[in-house]
C-alpha cells in the first residue's frame, strides 16, 4: 500500500497544526465519520450537476456508483459541487466560463483534503475545464462523464441533438417544415438526459479523455443512465483509490505522446473543432508544446474513420454499439504512440493488447484500409486573414466550396449578423463570403456564432452552404464550409478587423490557405485607422478580457499557465 495523506492534506493555518487536525476531525465527525473512515484515502468527486444543466440530469445515479466503487476499494468518497455550464442555458457563451470553472475546480482541489479526484463532467466546457484544473493541481485524477443522450424519431426520421436541431431549423427557415412540424421536432430532439447525441464537443472531449489516458477504457460513449455507464462509474471509483495510493498524477500520465494520440483520434472521429482549443489549453497547463501545425501535420496523415454526425450519419449510440473508443484506438493503433500511459496503470500498447478490432458486422468505426473519408477531416489554414492560424472541419464542408473566391460581406458582431443577415437589401448570392468578426476571445469569449445561418431568401432558393469566416467558434454539432478561430482576432488588431464589404476572400482548404486579396500598402493604411474596442468595465468579463490568450494558444488565461 502506498502513501496517502487523507485528512492531513491541506490543513488550514491556525498557527497550531494539532489544533487544525483536531478541528478537522471534529467537523468531519459531525457528518458521522469515525476514525476508521478518516484513516482511508479521501477521493474527492467534482460534481457538476445542476438544474440548469439538463445534460447532467442523471449524475445523481453516477455519483452513487462512483461512491460505491470508492468505498469498495477502501477509500472515503467526498462529493463537492462546482459550477456547471450548459451550452444552451448559458449566455453569452459557456466559453466565457470554461476558465472560471477550471480555476474554481483547481482551487477546490488545492484547498480541500483529497488524495485523488474524480472529475464528473459532460456538457461541452465542463470536461476541458476539469482537465485543465487537474493538470494544474496535479493530484491523482480520473475523468468520468455522464454520457450521451439517446436518439428518438419524428415522422420516421431518427433525431438527436444537435446536428438534427440545426438541419431541421435550416429546413424550417427554407420553408420545408411548417410551424407545427418544427414544434413537434422541438419536443423530440432531446430524448433523454445526457450530452448531445452526436460527435459534438461533449462527446469529442469525452473521447479525448480516453485518448489522453485520463479516463478508464470504454468510458466515453455509454449512454447516460445506462447500466454500462453505472458499471464504468463503479470501476472508476475503485480505480481512483489505487491512483491515490500510487500517487499517479496527471504529470506522470500526460506526455507529448498522449497529445499526439488525442489529435489523431480527433481527426479520425471527425470531431469538434472546439477540441483544438481545449487540447491546446490542457497541453499549455501541462507545459507540453502543442501548436496548430501539429494538428495539421497529424491531420493530413489520418483518415476519417468514424461515421457519426456531423461528419457522417450515425449517432453516439451507434459509435458505442460498434465498440466505442477501444475499437477506434485498435483501428488506429498502427498510427498511435503506444508508449503513452494512462490512469489504468498501463501503456496504450498494454490496453490495446486486449481490445477487439472493429467488427465487420458494423459500419460506424472503419479501418485505416477502408476509411469513411480521406485524411485531413480537420485542417489548419494560414494566410493574410489568419497569420496565426484558423481551423476548418473539412469533413463537414461542401466539396464544391473547398476552393472558393468571393466578395466579403462583413458583420461586426453576432448581434449585427442576427439583425441583418436576412435583409434582402444586402443582395447576397451563394458566391458571397459571410464574415463574422468581433467574436474572438477578447471581444466576446468566442461564442458559437460562426456558423451563420444561410440568409433565408437564399435558403428558400435551395442554397445549403456558403463560405463563412470568423474569429469565433461553431458548435461541435454544426456543419458547413466555415473557417473558424481566425487568429489574431479582430479585437486585438487581427486582419479580420480591417476587412471591408466587397474585399475578395480566398479559401483553399487543401492548400491550407485563407487570404484577403489586398495589397500590403492597403492593409497598412487600414491598420493606421483601426481603433481597439473598449474592454468590459467590471467583474469576471473584465478579468477574462484582460488575460485571455488567443485561440491558437487555447484561450486560457495567461495567469493560469504554469
Ligand atoms: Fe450539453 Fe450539447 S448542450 S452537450
Amino acid at each position: 500500500m502506498g502513501k496517502f495523506k487523507g485528512i492531513e492534506r491541506n490543513l488550514p493555518e491556525h498557527g497550531d497544526r494539532e489544533f487544525s487536525r483536531y478541528m478537522r476531525r471534529a467537523f468531519l465527525a459531525s457528518s458521522g465519520f469515525d476514525h476508521e473512515d478518516l484513516g482511508r484515502p479521501i477521493i474527492g468527486i467534482a460534481d457538476t450537476s445542476s438544474d440548469y444543466n439538463t445534460c447532467h440530469r442523471d449524475m445523481a445515479q453516477i455519483i452513487k456508483a462512483l461512491e460505491r466503487g470508492v468505498l469498495e476499494a477502501g477509500g472515503l468518497p467526498l462529493v463537492f459541487t462546482t459550477s456547471s455550464w450548459n451550452e444552451i442555458l448559458t449566455a453569452p457563451t459557456t466559453m466565457l466560463y470554461r476558465n472560471l470553472l477550471a480555476m474554481e475546480t483547481e482551487e477546490l482541489i488545492r484547498a480541500q483534503p483529497m488524495d485523488a479526484v474524480i472529475l464528473l463532467g459532460g456538457c461541452d466546457k465542463t470536461v476541458p475545464a476539469q482537465l485543465m484544473a487537474a493538470v494544474s493541481a496535479d493530484i491523482p485524477a480520473l475523468a468520468v462523464v455522464c454520457g450521451p443522450m439517446r436518439t428518438s424519431y419524428w415522422q420516421g426520421q431518427r433525431l438527436g441533438a444537435c446536428t438534427d436541431c440545426r438541419r431541421l431549423w435550416a429546413a424550417f427557415r427554407a420553408g420545408e417544415i411548417d410551424q407545427a412540424g418544427i414544434a413537434a421536432v422541438e419536443q423530440r430532439l432531446c430524448a433523454s438526459g445526457g450530452t448531445c447525441a452526436v460527435m459534438g464537443t461533449a462527446s469529442t472531449m469525452a473521447c479525448m479523455c480516453e485518448a489522453l489516458g485520463m479516463m478508464l477504457p470504454g468510458g466515453a460513449s455509454p449512454p447516460s443512465a445506462s447500466a454500462e455507464r453505472l458499471r464504468h462509474a463503479v470501476e472508476s471509483g475503485r480505480r481512483a483509490v489505487v491512483l491515490a495510493r500510487d500517487d499517479l498524477r496527471p504529470s506522470k500520465i500526460l506526455s507529448a505522446s498522449s497529445f499526439s494520440n488525442a489529435v489523431r483520434v480527433l481527426v479520425a472521429l471527425g470531431g469538434s473543432t472546439n477540441a483544438v482549443i481545449h487540447l491546446c489549453a490542457i497541453a499549455g497547463r501541462a507545459g507540453i508544446e502543442l501548436a496548430l501545425e501539429d494538428f495539421d501535420r497529424i491531420a493530413v496523415q489520418t483518415p476519417l474513420l468514424v461515421d457519426c454526425k456531423p461528419s457522417g450519419k450515425g449517432y453516439m449510440e451507434d459509435f458505442h454499439a460498434a465498440g466505442g473508443m477501444p475499437a477506434l484506438l485498435k483501428a488506429l493503433s498502427a498510427k498511435l504512440e503506444l508508449d503513452a500511459f494512462s490512469v489504468s496503470g498501463c501503456s496504450l500498447a498494454g490496453l490495446l493488447a486486449g481490445a477487439e478490432e472493429p467488427g465487420d458486422w458494423q459500419s460506424v468505426i472503419r479501418s485505416c484500409d477502408a476509411p469513411l473519408g480521406p485524411c485531413g477531416s480537420l485542417r489548419v489554414l494560414e494566410g493574410s486573414l489568419a497569420p496565426d492560424g484558423a481551423v476548418i472541419k473539412a469533413a463537414a464542408a461542401s466539396p464544391e466550396l473547398f476552393k472558393h473566391r468571393g466578395p466579403a460581406v462583413v458583420f461586426d458582431s453576432p448581434a449585427d449578423a442576427a439583425a441583418r443577415i436576412d435583409d434582402p437589401a444586402l443582395g447576397l448570392g451563394p458566391h458571397h463570403v459571410l464574415v463574422l468578426r468581433n467574436a474572438g476571445p477578447v471581444a466576446a469569449a468566442m461564442p458559437e456564432a460562426a456558423s451563420l445561418p444561410i440568409p433565408a431568401y437564399l435558403a428558400t432558393q435551395g442554397v445549403k452552404d456558403m463560405v463563412r469566416v470568423s474569429d469565433g467558434r461553431m458548435s461541435g454539432t454544426a456543419y458547413g464550409t466555415i473557417a473558424l478561430h481566425c487568429s489574431p482576432e479582430a479585437a486585438v488588431g487581427g486582419p479580420l478587423g480591417l476587412l471591408h464589404d466587397g474585399d475578395i476572400v480566398a479559401l483553399d482548404i487543401e492548400g491550407g490557405r485563407l487570404d484577403v486579396e489586398l495589397s500590403d500598402s492597403e492593409i497598412a493604411c487600414r491598420r493606421e485607422q483601426w481603433v481597439a474596442p473598449p474592454l468590459p468595465a467590471r467583474g469576471w468579463q473584465r478579468i477574462y478580457c484582460a488575460h485571455v490568450l488567443q485561440a491558437h494558444r487555447g484561450a486560457d488565461l495567461d495567469l493560469l499557465l504554469p
